[in-house]
């Protein structure tokens, strides 16, 4: 439980007996009771930069889900082990996109001739498998805070994008950051033959948005936007960009984790606040911020229950299995795919 005592105790000591050696990231939706461990936290760029700069610790625990550990595995050296506290800790929107679905796309890309001038976007909610096809293809990874320096990067190279896996953060960055019209914006299911698309269709498209969504972020809609702003007129509305698009385009304000963190710590006494993202992070909010009115946009909760999975014990086990010696959890990525996945991932570092 987060409130036993003794764990937080047991955490500290084993973190203590480690010293130098670990390094904590803490990505904002993880709980308070971990968030309190972590060295470092941040958003899904931030976290990757963390990682690549720490060379000198032998542990990354990774208070985060399992492609985050994987991209820091595949950004850190061979001698440091990233640990990921509870290995069950994946993510729906990341399981939405494999291997063989994205070859097939690809192969539908070549039959129509349009290969060559298709570039691949991976959010960074994705397997390193994917990263590492992306690598292979000249593409990029973007996380929610680069997405739009990555199209305009990707259309400085090629006539189209294969946006994978999410759709929202595709079609929102495409439609009101790049100014491409929706009817050029195609969803790809790959759960249909020809990915539901005729061959002169996937030809057209400007951006072939990847059927993938956050079941976390797909939950808030437009009504729940109306509703607030009846209820608080003077409401302001900040959203995550998962979001739907008729959600993001009802919204004030659109960003990343550590956006939305920022915009609240600048926000003036007394303003009002509906925050349209993961309820460990909002609730953080409303609390560090007892002068402001923070609310959570919808009103069913919606914790992320991958992220939730690493809890207090699960730290604290691990922590002391690394200060006993036992190397336990690790994340590793095969050294093909780590390098083809390392070539995206470095061109998302590189971006201007
Ligand atoms: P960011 O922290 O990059 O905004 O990502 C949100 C998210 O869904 C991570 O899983
Ligand atoms: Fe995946 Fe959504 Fe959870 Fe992020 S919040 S880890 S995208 S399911």
């Amino acid at each position: 439980a987060p409130s036993d005592p003794t764990l937080v105790e047991r955490a500290a000591r084993a973190k203590a007996a480690l010293g130098d050696r670990l390094f904590i990231l803490g990505h904002h939706y993880q709980r308070d009771e971990v968030i309190q461990f972590a060295d470092v936290t941040g958003d899904s760029f931030k976290l990757a930069r963390e990682a690549a700069a720490r060379p000198d610790a032998e542990f990354i625990v990774f208070c985060g889900v399992h492609f985050m550990a994987e991209s820091a595995d595949i950004l850190t050296s061979d001698a440091q082990k990233v640990v990921l506290p509870d290995l069950a800790a994946g993510c729906s929107m990341a399981d939405m996109a494999v291997l063989s679905q994205v070859e097939t796309a690809w192969e539908l890309l070549e039959d129509a001739g349009v290969a060559d001038s298709t570039v691949p976007i991976t959010y960074m909610n994705s397997s390193a498998d994917i990263k590492g096809f992306v690598g292979r293809h000249h593409g990029v990874v973007c996380t929610s805070s680069n997405a739009k320096r990555a199209l305009t990067w990707a259309f400085e190279r090629g006539q189209r994008v294969l946006f994978l896996p999410d759709q929202h953060l595709g079609r929102n960055t495409a439609i009101l950051e790049m100014g491409i019209d929706a009817d050029d914006c195609l969803l790809y299911d790959p759960h249909k033959p020809g990915g539901g698309l005729t061959a002169q269709q996937l030809g057209q498209a400007k951006m072939l948005l990847w059927r993938g969504h956050c079941s976390v972020h797909g939950r808030f809609t437009k009504s729940s936007v109306d509703e607030i702003r009846l209820r608080v007129p003077d409401v302001n509305v900040l959203v995550h960009p998962e979001c739907r698009f008729d959600v993001v385009t009802a919204a004030d304000y659109v960003g990343s984790t550590e956006y939305i963190i920022k915009i609240i710590d600048a926000a003036p006494a007394g303003s009002a606040w509906a925050v349209g993202t993961e309820l460990n992070l909002v609730r953080r909010l409303a609390n560090a911020h007892p002068d402001k009115q923070i609310m959570f946009l919808e009103r069913n909760v919606c914790y992320c229950s991958t992220m939730n999975r690493i809890d207090l014990p699960h730290l604290v086990w691990t922590l002391e299995e690394l200060a006993a010696g036992r190397l336990v959890n690790q994340i590793t990525v095969d050294a093909d795919t780590a390098h083809h996945a390392r070539v995206a991932l470095d061109q998302m570092l590189a971006l201007p």
